[in-house]
């Protein structure tokens, strides 16, 4: 499609509901005319994760009013959206059944284009969004379900150098606060507590570190965190507020490390990158963003992470990437499926466990 292009973007893969309302010019960089996030994390609180059912409910209950909302921000009405933009894949089926059905209705009751995303397309497209990135770019996609490193080619060209083999950052740091008694999401509860704690006082693992290639694993490190909690209990009883901040750092400084051991490898086998840039939930905790701009400085290459508010789920990433595939003159129609897997590198073998455990998954 060409000219000025106004997409009205729907998210509701995971325990996000999301709308948002993007523009872009020819060539030029977005512009998030309103974006609206709501999230789930009250229903699920009491289940220790997300409970799919009640996740698809809510997103019934609360996409409309978003869509209503986004619009009403941008000061738009239907007849001035170019066309609609939605996650149809990979997350819970419900949830993204729930955004694919709103989508395919808005679109056939307006006469609208439609256009499916790869949610993971979205986070990885993003620094275009934030900061107009040029092609080629690797990212790191840091999230509660996912973990991998892509070479990012084109709005439909994705090349992953490597991933996790069983959880993803996100899931672990989310594990380890459920362990330490620390509210969910863990991921910014790990961190402040990490900013407490001595990261030396316990010897934890880095799993992979030396293993050739980009491939990472979390769930040992997890399983030691476990452990060390374990011991401390059988030996005292309980643990100690600077016990479990030394727990914290001490995992989020074995994280860092993997991370940046396995970035560093992945800038040394992408000559020719735009850029290093990291999107998804992990993203915004920010001594890893530290390790990983670091890593970035030492090859010699820009780093990137866009704002907190659209490294995690938002549907303006959704419409950009949406934008990004009708530039390209891709397009769907009312045969969209919603899709619970849809790897980004399809050539790139699966790997064991992968995307495929927690809620996330
Ligand atoms: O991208 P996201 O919103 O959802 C998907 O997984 O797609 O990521 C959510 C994940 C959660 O596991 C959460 O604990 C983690 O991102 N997270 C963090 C931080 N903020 C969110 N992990 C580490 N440090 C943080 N500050
Ligand atoms: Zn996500």
């Amino acid at each position: 499609m060409d000219g000025i292009l106004t997409v009205l973007g729907i998210e509701s893969s995971c325990d996000d509901s999301a709308a948002a309302v993007v523009r872009q010019a020819p060539g030029g960089r977005g512009e998030i005319l309103a974006s609206s996030v709501v999230g789930q994390a009250a229903l699920h609180a009491d289940f220790g994760g997300v409970v799919p059912e009640i996740a698809a409910r809510a997103h019934v209950e609360v996409l409309d009013h978003l869509v209503e909302a986004a619009l009403a921000e941008a000061g738009l009405g239907l007849d001035e959206i170019d066309a609609l933009a939605v996650t149809a894949g990979p997350g819970l089926i419900g949830g993204v059944l729930a955004g694919v059905m709103l989508a395919k209705g808005i679109a056939a009751a307006r006469g609208l284009p439609l256009v499916g995303v790869n949610h993971l397309a979205g986070h990885a497209l993003t620094p275009r969004l934030t900061d107009g990135l040029e092609f080629p770019y690797l990212m790191l996609l840091v999230s509660g379900g996912h973990c991998q490193f892509l070479r990012v080619e084109g709005a439909d060209a994705f090349s992953r150098l490597g991933g996790t083999i069983d959880d993803a950052p996100g899931e672990a740091f989310d594990k380890v606060a459920r362990l330490l008694g620390l509210p969910q999401p863990g991921g910014p509860a790990v961190e402040a507590e990490a900013a407490r704690g001595d990261p030396a006082r316990f010897a934890l693992p880095r799993p992979l570190i030396d293993r050739q290639g980009c491939d990472l694993s979390f769930s040992g490190l997890k399983t030691a965190v476990l452990r060390a909690r374990d011991a401390m209990v059988a030996e005292h009883g309980g643990i100690t507020r600077a016990d479990r901040a030394d727990l914290c750092a001490g995992f989020q400084a074995a994280v860092g490390d993997v991370l940046a051991a396995k970035a560093a490898r992945a800038l040394a086998q992408s000559p020719g990158m735009s850029a290093f840039a990291v999107a998804g939930g992990v993203a915004a905790n920010a001594a890893l963003r530290a390790r990983l701009k670091a890593v970035a400085q030492a090859a010699g290459v820009p780093f990137m992470a866009p704002p907190l508010a659209l490294c995690t789920d938002n549907a303006a990433m959704i419409a950009w990437a949406g934008i990004e595939r009708l530039r390209l003159g891709q397009c769907d129609d009312m045969t969209l499926a919603a899709r619970p897997r849809w790897p980004l590198d399809t050539s790139a073998p699966a790997l064991i466990g992968s995307g495929k455990r927690g809620a996330k998954g």
